[in-house]
């Protein structure tokens, strides 16, 4: 599929500024707070309930059935990032089943910028290929004029999702998508490690974390295991370490790369967080792989019980239950330098093409995916950040998901500068991941940062 579409490639897409309402994806946190009021604070017993929990029937199936039985659509979804193309097998045979609705599910590329390249791709042919995609929480603005307006199918259930991110997903009064998870970053610990060697909490700032992590390793090595590292992230070329970088600097008190229309990322502190990045991995306490690593590549590391430290998404607390560290590690805010700590706003939307041969039936399966049903078995099942709040203060769902305590969903949410990067974010975000993986394989910040400074004004003129 990826290459049928592809094949299909004809130019790249040109871009209109449409992206005025992802200036509001700030208001996306709005789901942490709104999400939190019932989480409680006691400790997550996390049970048999992922594995046992099975996809919701699909209301309304037997009309469903009698109107589009037979139909075919594909669906460009979820990677294999830990469970989640499981999850998507599992809601496509359910939805499939009940209606008669054929979907073929395709993965997209894993690395969201490279997901981005291939819808770019499909839509400037006006392929209709694919029929329902998934849309990174960046990129409603870029892609609007190629989706389908949602409001008069949805419009009702869109109500359920926080308001925030209906706005994010909201281009010219058009609903181009709906919420289909929410993201931010967190850092997973080694609950026994921690024990192990004397702490009675996780890092509270970045010189904590290194400290910890530097005498673990060595306690670990001396033990004999000579993999053992104390930090893991997404550190290669691409989107994520965009997200990563921006937790870093923000918390360090450097800002959010652009501000006020004026890239900002060329400061003292950016460079100074960027340069301790940095020295862990000369100082092997992050190993050199990271600056090759995905958010698979490092959640593995950490799952086969080889470091001390992961960043990553909520995914991962699922993900992780079926691993070594099950049972051994819990999750926590990012730690923090001169700022306070923060989390990168992530998520996905589900949009149906302008180009689909079968709007009707596509729309029915976003309506399936969308729903309060749905988003709890997401959410007890993946581990994923719900998008509409009485979701989120389900109690089976709470109890999967321990980031939904208050302390940690309440942190600072911080956002990627998609709201004056417009149509160029994918290009801006390139700019920034590239400089940044530059600097982790051994440049100086205080070298780079300028460069990535002057090109970001440059796209922003
Ligand atoms: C997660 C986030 C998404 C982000 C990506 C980067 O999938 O939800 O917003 O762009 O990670 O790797």
């Amino acid at each position: 599929m990826e290459q049928d579409v592809n094949r299909k490639e004809v130019g790249t897409v040109k871009h209109r500024a449409l992206l005025v309402a992802i200036g509001l994806l700030g208001t996306v946190a709005l789901v942490a707070s709104l999400s939190v009021a019932a989480a409680g604070t006691k400790a997550p017993a996390r049970a048999q309930s992922a594995t046992a929990i099975q996809p919701p029937a699909v209301p309304n199936a037997k009309a469903l059935k009698k109107k589009y039985g037979g139909v075919s659509i594909t669906f460009v979804g979820d990677a294999a990032v830990g469970q989640s193309h499981k999850r998507d097998q599992m809601l496509v045979k359910k939805f499939s089943q009940q209606t008669g609705i054929k979907v073929k599910l395709v993965p997209h590329p894993s690395a969201s910028d490279a997901s981005y390249s291939q819808l770019a791709r499909n839509f400037s042919s006006h392929s209709s290929a694919i029929d329902v995609m998934m849309l990174d929480v960046v990129w409603p603005g870029a892609f609007a004029p190629f989706l389908v307006n949602l409001k008069p199918a949805l419009g009702k259930q869109a109500k359920l999702h926080a308001a925030g991110i209906i706005a994010n997903d909201t281009v010219g009064g058009k609903l181009i998508a709906m919420p289909w998870f929410g993201d931010f970053g967190i850092l997973y610990y080694r609950t026994d490690l921690l024990k192990k060697y004397g702490y009675k909490s996780p890092p509270k700032t970045w010189t904590q974390l290194g400290a910890m992590a530097r005498k673990i390793q060595a306690g670990e090595k001396a033990a004999g295991n000579a993999n053992f590292y104390g930090f893991v992230y997404q550190g290669k070329a691409y989107e994520g370490l965009t997200c990563d970088a921006l937790e870093w600097v923000a918390s360090a008190g450097g800002g959010d790369f652009i501000s006020g229309g004026k890239a900002t990322i060329n400061n003292p502190r950016a460079a100074a967080i960027l340069n301790l990045q940095r020295s862990w991995i000369s100082q092997g306490i992050v190993p050199r792989g990271v600056t090759s690593y995905d958010e698979e590549g490092a959640r593995n590391v950490f799952a086969s019980g080889n470091a001390a430290f992961l960043r990553n998404w909520p995914y991962a607390y699922s993900a992780n239950q079926t691993t070594p560290v099950k049972g051994k590690f819990n999750v926590t805010v990012l730690p923090h330098g001169a700022g306070k700590s923060v989390g990168t706003v992530g998520g996905w939307q589900l949009g149906v093409s302008k180009y689909s041969k079968h709007k009707p039936a596509a729309i029915e399966f976003v309506r399936y995916l969308t729903s309060p049903a749905v988003e709890r078995f997401d959410a007890i099942f993946n581990s994923n950040v719900p998008t509409i709040p009485s979701v989120a203060t389900d109690k089976a769902v709470v109890k999967a998901n321990p980031y939904l305590k208050p302390e940690i969903a309440k942190v600072v949410r911080v956002t990627r500068p998609a709201r004056f990067l417009k149509g160029k974010y994918n290009q801006g975000s390139q700019i920034i991941y590239q400089g940044i993986n530059q600097i982790l394989n051994g440049q100086n910040a205080t070298s780079v940062l300028p460069s990535i400074q002057s090109r970001l004004n440059r796209l922003l003129r």
